[in-house]
């Protein structure tokens, strides 16, 4: 069953006194996320970028096996904010920086992208179970953004519940999509054919669709006519 998660990140461990959040998502879904993302990863340098980090976790948990790689996680919540400070102390690693202030319903994502002091053109970008979870408008400045910063032969990799031409996958994702939409219309379990539109209108274009455990799906997405 997909989650659908108010307070991110207090459903876990309770929360350390440095303002560590420990969700639940993370133990259920990093490993699955982890072995998509290691085979394009594998081997290659450069920065990565997590849209809606969330409680940071997934970021260390990420960057310890990938010494190469410098991640940027981001988010725009307060609390997220700490969380992902406090994970990246406490993991002590060279290639974590600090959480940049992304509001992803702006399509410039923030002024680190542009003055020089965030990352180079992105190797890829990661966003898990966000999209639904927000207006619309915030998928737009998301690809927007990726369109825009995504390298040449990057890669974006967007996790979470999807429907297929119009239909839900699983009954629980059905049952997932009116729980959102009941606190908040502009919530849902986006559908496949409008993120390709939403891509294909920024550059970019589906490579592959990955599925995951709990009717999950990666869908792994790069610059149109690249490689
Ligand atoms: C369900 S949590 C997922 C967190 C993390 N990606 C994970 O999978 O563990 C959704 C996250 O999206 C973030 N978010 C929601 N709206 C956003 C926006 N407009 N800009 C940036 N982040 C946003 C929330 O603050 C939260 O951290």
């Amino acid at each position: 069953m997909a989650e659908f998660v108010v307070e991110f990140g207090k459903d876990g461990r309770p929360v350390e006194a440095d303002g560590r959040l420990d969700a639940a998502a993370f133990h259920r879904n990093h490993q699955p996320i982890w072995a998509v993302l290691q085979k394009f990863l594998e081997g290659k340098s450069g920065d990565v970028l997590e849209a809606g980090s969330g409680t940071g976790q997934h970021v260390v948990f990420f960057a310890r096996h990938t010494p190469d790689i410098t991640w940027w996680p981001s988010d725009l919540n307060e609390q997220h904010l700490k969380s992902i400070t406090a994970w990246r102390a406490h993991a002590g690693l060279p290639n974590v920086r600090p959480p940049l202030r992304i509001d992803l319903s702006d399509p410039a994502w923030c002024k680190e992208m542009s003055d020089g002091s965030g990352p180079s053109k992105l190797l890829a970008v990661l966003c898990a179970n966000v999209i639904h979870i927000a207006p619309w408008r915030v998928a737009e400045g998301l690809f927007a953004g990726a369109g825009r910063y995504l390298r040449s032969d990057g890669r974006f990799f967007l996790y979470g519940p999807f429907k297929r031409d119009g239909q839900h996958t699983a009954l629980s994702n059905a049952v997932f999509d009116t729980s959102l939409r009941e606190s908040n219309p502009e919530w849902g379990v986006r559908d496949i054919a409008d993120v390709e539109q939403l891509a294909s209108r920024n550059g970019l274009a589906l490579r592959e669709i990955v599925n995951m455990p709990a009717n999950n799906l990666i869908l792994v997405l790069g610059r149109s006519g690249a490689d």
